[in-house]
């Protein structure tokens, strides 16, 4: 037996405990284990697909990154070409991949990724590649698995940040608006939020009110509570409008979202007359050693996955039902999308405690 492993998309931490787990587990049954690098690059002729052995793994599991490197940019299907004259092609490279598989003796691939990586994996999986999955991503948006690793060392990084915040906040008297990842969903700010005691958190799934938000803020002015602090999805955007964006994106990514937080404390230091002041939190929320529980949940997806590439559960994909890792088809994962659901218990919780949600 023959597995490669490849990841794919924005990295987040505990990629390597994933590859260590899933490279022990399989060696120690016999196989052989291929890493593709950078996403499929390395079967595309782009990069390198090299042996991964006992020795290459060794103390990696505590390590931010991923050994194999990673794109957002080279989905097989719609693979960007530069031409000659500068202008960008999508070519479907698809074949490609499947026939250097083949020619390398890959049985199976384990594709560790976000629903981008996913829904690659399952054409691939259609085609006939023998696929499984590992959950990704620091958003906690995939659908199926009750937590995605990454997802508490984004959190505990902005809880910490918040931490920090509160101080200078409060010396000064000032409004400080952060803004953290998570694309379209809000999981991040609302967990880091509720943690880390925020006035004020904004999600994509409740649309805010800046009028709310400034009532909120001058409240607590009144209070005696002269500084607040307001957490801000990246994805968050006012009722009625949209999300704002960052308009640099590369051929072949997705759009950027963002630069919600400065246009937030504008707004505040124009409507209340408080001084404010914005940071976003950016890829630290990326980067770095993962936490104690995502290092675990991390282990404990790879040796999932190569029990079902042993069990020959392809086209699924590993996932967390506390207390259990189960396999789900990844088909049925793609049918939905997972975003905070407004009438959860932190969401009472937060509100219960004070929190504004601008709405
Ligand atoms: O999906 C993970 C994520 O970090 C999102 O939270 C964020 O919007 C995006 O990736 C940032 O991507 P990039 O690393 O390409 O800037």
């Amino acid at each position: 037996m023959r597995i490669a492993i490849s990841t794919g998309g924005g990295d987040a931490p505990g990629l390597n405990a994933v590859i260590r787990a899933a490279v022990l587990s399989a060696i120690n049954r016999g196989w052989d284990v291929l890493g593709i690098k950078r996403g499929y690059a390395g079967l595309l002729g782009e990069d390198e697909v090299i042996p991964l052995t006992k020795d290459t793994v060794r103390g990696i599991a505590h390590l931010g990154g991923t050994i194999l490197r990673t794109t957002n940019r080279g989905n097989p299907f719609h693979y960007p070409i530069r031409q000659p004259d500068g202008t960008i092609v999508e070519v479907d490279r698809s074949g490609e991949l499947i026939a250097r598989a083949h020619d390398l003796g890959i049985d199976a691939i384990i594709t560790i990724g976000g629903d981008g990586s996913l829904a690659i994996g399952q054409r691939l999986f259609e085609c006939g590649v023998k696929i499984v999955g590992v959950p990704k991503t620091i958003d906690n948006d995939v659908s199926g698995t009750v937590n995605t690793f990454g997802f508490d060392t984004a959190v505990n990084t902005a809880i910490e940040a918040i931490d920090k915040l509160h101080t200078t906040a409060e010396s000064h008297d000032r409004v400080i608006v952060m803004e953290v990842m998570g694309r379209h969903a809000g999981f991040i700010a609302l967990y880091s939020g509720l943690a880390g005691t925020a006035d004020v958190i904004l999600i994509p799934e409740i649309p805010y009110d800046i009028e709310r938000v400034c009532e909120k803020i001058m409240a607590r002015d009144r209070a005696g509570r002269h500084f607040s602090i307001v957490v801000t999805a990246e994805g968050a955007y006012p009722v009625g409008g949209e999300e704002s964006s960052i308009g640099d994106s590369l051929p072949g990514q997705e759009r950027r979202v963002g630069g919600v937080a400065n246009k937030i404390a504008r707004e505040v230091q124009n409507r209340t007359g408080k001084e404010c002041r914005s940071l976003t939190l950016g890829h630290l929320q990326r980067g770095g050693m993962p936490t104690g529980y995502d290092r675990l949940l991390a282990t404990r997806f790879g040796g999932a996955a190569v029990r079902a590439v042993a069990d020959g559960l392809f086209g699924h994909m590993v996932a967390l039902q506390s207390p259990h890792i189960v396999c789900i088809p990844i088909a049925q994962v793609l049918t939905t999308t997972k975003r905070v659901d407004p009438s959860s218990d932190i969401v009472l919780t937060a509100r219960a405690t004070g929190i504004s949600f601008g709405d």
